[in-house]
């Protein structure tokens, strides 16, 4: 028999107590859909593909994940022993060994399931599953053991005597199952007898009972068990989730002033050496370079940024910045803005969709929408691109070394020449020609005004 992994992640469940029109497994946490740290725990784990039963909602589930992994439909919710056998269609046919687990537990640490799954395949049991003993049992299945503290089975709270319910060692559902073994046991399932579900976890009593060998693995880390069933507990895995990055980042070698302040989403990377401040907070794929200086009062969404950057309290959005660049207070950075080394940008600037030369300075209060500038252009404060006509966007090109004056209006589409120069108040609605200075558009006195007689 094949030792090849496979990996059952079940997400099909309604998540009712949410009270969301968004599917429980796509809330996320840390930035990051809930269902995404199943999919990368199973890839470290060592299976490429997992399969993903999925139920409700399950059109949300698949537009996000895609072909990153096979699903599997489970037309009606009747437990999470009649999902597993949902998957089984869609498994290889060689797969020797299958990992199940819950899509609704963030928390595990990947490391502890590739531990699980070591364990498994070193001891050639038919099960191996994860425990955890915990004061607080959080309504998880209780792990029933004889007088040995040989596993006996598990049973579900709902279906727990007084007695079972005073055990500790809890069932936080991850599993590693022969694979053979589980499709022929799976069928043998009966509903169980309050809530009428078949119950993956009545296969540990039923392999007890064959003599079938079964290991445990307790881990103590009760964090790592946190299930999400409600926004509370979504707040909860939130923070210990937050806690995890920043300790992370720090390790690394980055500063956190004030590290409670600071809000890193978890597939943000931070180069050695920056310093992040106050009430910074980091979203999506956002990766920092060395030796920066980022906040405070930053947010920065999947932006990129060079080393040895600074940035004072500003906004980023998909925006990219090579080395050097200091930039704020009160930025504003939108979707395909690129600076490129050594520019400047003082406070109130906007910039959305515009390439910036190198060494490029705009001190104060300006626009550039659908831009380029060339190389060591100066950009007067209160330059405005006036790139939109009422219909659509127009670009407007600065060349190099040009000297924009104060409170230029850019009419797009335009070009400025290289080395141009335009005067304080210019509206610039002609192309500018190289080395030339263009000034005007004076005020004009153009009828009389009677406030009183309109
Ligand atoms: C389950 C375990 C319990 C364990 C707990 C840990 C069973 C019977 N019980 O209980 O021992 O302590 O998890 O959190 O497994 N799902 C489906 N299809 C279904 C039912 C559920 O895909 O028909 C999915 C859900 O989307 C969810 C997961 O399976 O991701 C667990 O289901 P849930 O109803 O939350 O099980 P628990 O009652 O928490
Ligand atoms: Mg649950």
């Amino acid at each position: 028999m094949s030792d090849k992994l496979a990996a059952v992640i079940l997400a099909a469940g309604q998540g009712t107590r949410m009270k969301s029109k968004l599917a429980k497994v796509l809330h996320p946490v840390a930035g990051k859909p809930m269902i995404e740290y199943a999919v990368e725990t199973a890839q470290f784990a060592g299976v490429e593909k997992p399969v993903v039963v999925v139920g409700h909602q399950s059109d949300q589930v698949r537009a996000l994940l895609g072909d990153r992994v096979i699903f599997a439909e489970q037309s009606a919710q009747l437990g999470t022993g009649d999902a597993v056998k949902c998957a089984r269609a869609a498994l290889e046919a060689d797969a020797g060994h299958v990992l199940v687990f819950y899509a609704d537990m963030p928390l595990f640490k990947p490391a502890t399931m590739r531990a699980l799954v070591e364990k498994h395949l070193a001891c050639q049991a038919t099960l191996t599953m994860l425990t955890v003993i915990a004061d607080d049992t959080m309504s998880f299945g209780r792990i029933v053991r004889d007088a040995n503290g040989q596993t006996v089975r598990i049973v579900e709270e709902v279906e727990a005597t007084p007695q079972e319910l005073g055990i500790k060692e809890i069932n936080p559902g991850v599993y590693c199952f022969r694979a053979q073994w589980l499709w022929e046991n799976l069928q043998a399932l009966k509903p169980s007898a309050k809530k009428g579900e078949y119950y993956l976890t009545d296969l540990l009593g039923m392999a007890v009972g064959q003599g079938a060998r079964v290991e445990t693995e307790t881990i103590e880390d009760v964090s790592q068990c946190i299930g999400i069933n409600n926004r509370v507990q979504l707040a909860l895995a939130e923070k210990i989730m937050r806690e995890r990055i920043r300790e992370r980042v720090m390790l690394d070698g980055v500063t956190l002033v004030d590290p409670a302040s600071i809000f890193i989403d978890a597939d943000v990377e931070i180069g050695q050496d920056t310093v992040i401040l106050p009430n910074t907070h980091l979203q999506g794929k956002t990766r920092i370079g060395q030796e920066c200086k980022i906040g405070p009062n930053a947010i920065i969404l999947d932006s990129v940024i060079g080393d040895t950057c600074s940035i004072g309290p500003s906004v980023m959005e998909f925006a990219t910045l090579e080395d050097h660049v200091d930039m704020g207070p009160f930025c504003h950075l939108r979707p395909g803005a690129y600076l490129s080394r050594h520019v400047h940008l003082g406070n109130y600037a906007e910039v959305k969709k515009s390439r910036l030369g190198e060494g490029v300075h705009m001190g104060h209060f300006s626009y550039l929408g659908d831009t380029e500038v060339g190389a060591h252009s100066n950009i007067g404060a209160g330059t405005i691109t006036c790139n939109y006509d009422g219909k659509q966007k127009n670009r407007t090109v600065i060349g190099e070394n040009v000297f924009i004056g104060s409170d230029s209006m850019l009419v797009a589409p335009v070009t400025i020449g290289d080395h141009a120069r335009t005067g304080a108040g210019a509206v610039v609605t002609k192309d500018v020609p190289s080395n030339s200075l263009a000034v005007g558009m004076p005020a004009r006195v153009i009828r009389k005004w009677n406030a009183g007689n309109e």
